[in-house]
């Protein structure tokens, strides 16, 4: 199995490659964003365009959009609606998440609660939630209503979970796990399932679709907590965020695991600081990797990969290989 993977891991891809196969229903996607996003209150439609069109890499719509094609070339209108609407939830958890994190950058922007405010900030998410319940509906199809709105519990159960642990060191591995599982694999699964189901798969091959994803998604958001770290690449969001807010995060766990009795205080001090200066950032870097909590998450990482594509052989498809390569992207990306 791995075989298979390092052989499609030799090919690197673009978000923009990936992007290429469902072009226009991408263009699609941008015009039902765009008439949802109109609102008579001028705060509303400023604070969900500057986050929705700052960019992103679109991949959870991606995810919908490829997982219809693969049980059906042709895209149907629904699909649109669902597509968009996995995004607008994406981009509510986002302006959720970053006033929990107190996070600076996002996309490359000030964050919206930096310009706005907490209050404003949280109020549009929940908006962006509400007209995403609202696109869902337009898809007619109960089941994939059924499913998002069970992921986005789970989501916010997920960034609960979190917060209940933050600067816990004695975290588990496993609960790690079930957090990153809750706010990131759960919605790429159901983004692929929900395409699959939009695309006349049936309930197992939308099982199947729904496996994929939930490993994809543990694969990308393992990648993220690494790239937080390490990545030399302007990513939209700051290098470090992640030990700003002193978040334990799966590199540090398994450092810290690893570390000697002296290693494991300093890391300890460290996130329990309040002092951000880079200098503090530099050391905590150092003891993670010296410890190996990088190259060990990167491991977790590849092993959820080989997951994915495990579960593809069971899909008998002529565009089984993007969903292949999309895997590769998630555990290669640098942005
Ligand atoms: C950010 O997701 C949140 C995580 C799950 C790490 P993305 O990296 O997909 O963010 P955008 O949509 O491209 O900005
Ligand atoms: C990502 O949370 C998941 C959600 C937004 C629900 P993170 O806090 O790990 O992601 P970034 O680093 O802010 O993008
Ligand atoms: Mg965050
Ligand atoms: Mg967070």
């Amino acid at each position: 199995m791995s075989l298979k993977l390092n052989s499609i891991s030799d090919n690197t891809f673009s978000i923009e490659d990936l992007q290429c196969l469902v072009k226009n229903e991408l263009i699609g996607v941008d015009q039902i964003i765009d008439q949802s996003l109109k609102s008579d209150i001028p705060l509303i439609e400023n604070i969900a365009k500057h986050i929705i069109y700052a960019g992103g890499k679109r991949i959870r719509p991606l995810l919908s959009l490829i997982a219809a094609k693969t049980f059906n070339p042709i895209i149907q209108h629904e699909t649109l609606y669902l597509a968009t609407a996995v995004e607008f939830i994406h981009t509510a958890t986002l302006l959720h998440d970053d006033v929990i994190d107190d996070s600076n950058l996002r996309r490359g922007l000030e964050t919206a609660h930096k310009i706005w405010g907490n209050s404003a900030s949280i109020l549009v998410g929940d908006y962006l939630f509400a007209r995403a319940f609202e696109l869902m509906v337009k898809t007619n199809n109960l089941t994939i209503l059924d499913i998002l709105s069970q992921t986005s519990a789970k989501i916010a159960a997920g960034e609960v979970l979190q917060l209940l642990h933050n600067q816990n060191f004695e975290i588990d591995e496993k609960t790690t796990l079930d957090i990153i599982g809750a706010k990131t694999a759960e919605l790429f699964a159901a983004a692929c399932q929900t395409g699959a189901l939009a695309g006349s798969a049936d309930t197992n091959q939308a099982q199947i679709l729904h496996r994929y994803g939930y490993a994809l998604g543990m694969a990308f958001q393992i990648t993220d907590d690494i790239l937080d770290y390490t990545s030399a690449l302007n990513r939209g969001k700051n290098l470090g965020d992640d030990f700003s807010e002193r978040k334990i995060t799966l590199p540090v766990i398994y450092a810290y695991h690893n570390a000697s009795t002296v290693d494991k205080n300093r890391l300890t001090h460290l996130f329990s600081e309040t002092d951000n200066s880079s200098d503090n950032f530099s050391s905590a870097l150092e003891i993670i990797q010296k410890n190996n909590g990088f190259d060990t998450a990167y491991g977790i990482a590849r092993q959820f990969a080989e997951q994915a594509l495990e579960g593809l052989k069971f899909i008998n498809s002529p565009i089984t290989h993007s969903l292949e390569n999309l895997i590769t992207f998630c555990l290669e990306r640098k942005v």
